[in-house]
């Protein structure tokens, strides 16, 4: 395996490895496999851009978090963070391997329960509930709905008909090192409530005689690389009161680029748990939200090069662009780039890979070390299982890219590429011999 062998001279393969998929390898002749399946085979059979998942690391991954939860607290669950990757063929792969999930409003849970996913094992989320998200989640049954604001208790009161279980989302003032978009801990968050009106929240709810409060939910931010940052929300939370569930969120960073580091499941748990034990009951349920860090590492999107044009500086660009890779825009997230089909070949120049999208911040990579590139060469993007399917646009009349799952040498197509037909289907009423 090329992957368990020194890199060749002139090429960082030896970092790309620890970013691309754990079942990730290169064929003799250097073209990128991803679960047994060679991208260019990927490309030809469901075209491009894609979306690619190895499925054997991702469940190996959801395994550390859910064995290695239990293992250093027994009361406890791992809520797949859904908003990450809300696909059907997702959401069944988190039931199949113990993970709950937490859905943020009425569309995630539509997906959530196509997909089978038992509502016992699933939570509520979201700053800005309507009243017709609230009734489908009490139709369905779910396990839980984490209560943001006391706007949505006034919902409740006139919702309720029975007992459901609550738990209340406060701000523990804790300001996450990591992009201002994704940091929602801090004193200004726009979610929960400050620790100085939680009590007013909680007595309503313990008052009520549908609610079952069950204890308090915090989430301090995403791509969070420093462990320490968790274990002092968890001190923080402590303070609100002694409770019966204590949801510290998600938020486990990945490493994206070559010079990036991020923290081992493992040392995650341990800082998170240490600090649990340290300040929480020690009856207490605990419960976690990763989202980022179960999916991030495991996809990546491929693409294919439609110009290269060397004009003072290199641009490759690729048949998509930020329509489907939005926290480029959103939080200034870096990638790598690599041309997946050459990989073996000295990455003797430095390129601008960009997208198709009419913007000049549509730039996927500023700086690409790659082979000098060809037209219809492939591009693969690492570690962009997390956020990117989901955040996808149609902007420029871009179509959602397929996700396609890879195993042991088999592909199989989760979800279908978005069509024109798709693009024009919302907007009939303006089509309608009426309408004019
Ligand atoms: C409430 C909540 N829980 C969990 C997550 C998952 O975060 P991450 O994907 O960084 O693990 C998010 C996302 O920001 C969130 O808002």
């Amino acid at each position: 395996m090329i992957a368990n062998r020194p890199a060749p001279a002139g090429t960082r393969l030896g970092e790309l490895w620890r970013i691309l998929p754990e079942e990730a390898t290169a064929t003799d002749d250097g073209v990128l496999e991803i679960g047994g399946v060679a991208v260019t085979e990927l490309a030809e059979r469901f075209g491009t851009p894609l979306h690619v998942y190895d499925e054997v690391g991702l469940r190996r991954q959801i395994r550390r978090f859910v064995d290695g939860l239990h293992a250093r607290w027994a009361d406890s669950d791992v809520l797949f963070a859904s908003k990450s990757l809300p696909a059907v063929g997702m959401y069944r792969i988190a039931q199949e391997e113990g993970l709950s999930v937490d859905v943020a409003g009425g569309g995630e849970l539509r997906l959530a329960l196509a997909a089978g996913v038992d509502p016992a094992r699933i939570h509520m989320h979201g700053n800005a509930k309507t009243d017709a998200e609230l009734r489908m989640a009490l139709e369905a049954g779910i396990d839980t709905i984490i209560v943001d604001n006391e706007d949505e208790l006034d919902r409740l009161e006139r919702l309720l008909d029975r007992p459901q279980k609550l738990l209340l989302r406060v701000i523990p003032g804790v300001e996450a090192k990591t992009h201002a978009s994704q940091a929602t801990g801090g004193a200004s968050s726009k979610f929960g409530l400050p620790l100085d009106q939680a009590e007013r929240a909680i007595a309503r709810m313990q008052a009520h005689r549908f609610m079952r409060f069950e204890g308090v939910h915090l989430h301090i931010g995403s791509q969070i690389l420093d462990t320490a940052q968790f274990a002092e929300a968890v001190a923080k939370i402590s303070s609100v009161g002694s409770f019966g569930t204590y949801d510290v969120g998600g938020g486990l960073g990945i490493a994206y680029t070559y010079d990036e580091q991020a923290p081992a499941v493992e040392d995650y748990l341990d800082a998170v748990v240490a600090a649990a034990r340290a300040n929480l009951p020690a009856d207490a349920r605990l419960l976690i939200e990763p989202g980022r860090s179960i999916v991030g590492r495991a996809g990546v999107t491929l693409y294919r090069t439609t110009t290269v044009k060397r004009t003072g500086r290199t641009f490759v660009a690729v048949d998509g662009g930020l329509a489907d890779q939005m926290d480029i825009a959103l939080t200034q997230q870096r990638y790598e780039a690599i041309l997946a089909d050459r990989l073996l070949e000295p990455w003797t120049e430095t390129a601008q890979v960009v997208g198709r999208q009419c913007e000049s911040g549509d730039l996927l990579v500023d700086g690409a070390a790659m082979p000098p590139a060809r037209v219809g060469d492939l591009v693969v993007m690492p570690a962009t299982g997390a956020y990117a399917y989901t955040m996808s646009n149609n902007y420029n009349g871009a179509l959602k890219p397929a996700i396609v799952f890879v195993a042991d040498g088999a592909a199989r197509l989760v979800a279908r590429r978005e069509t024109y037909d798709d693009l024009l289907a919302t907007h009939a009423p303006a089509m309608a011999p009426a309408f004019a």
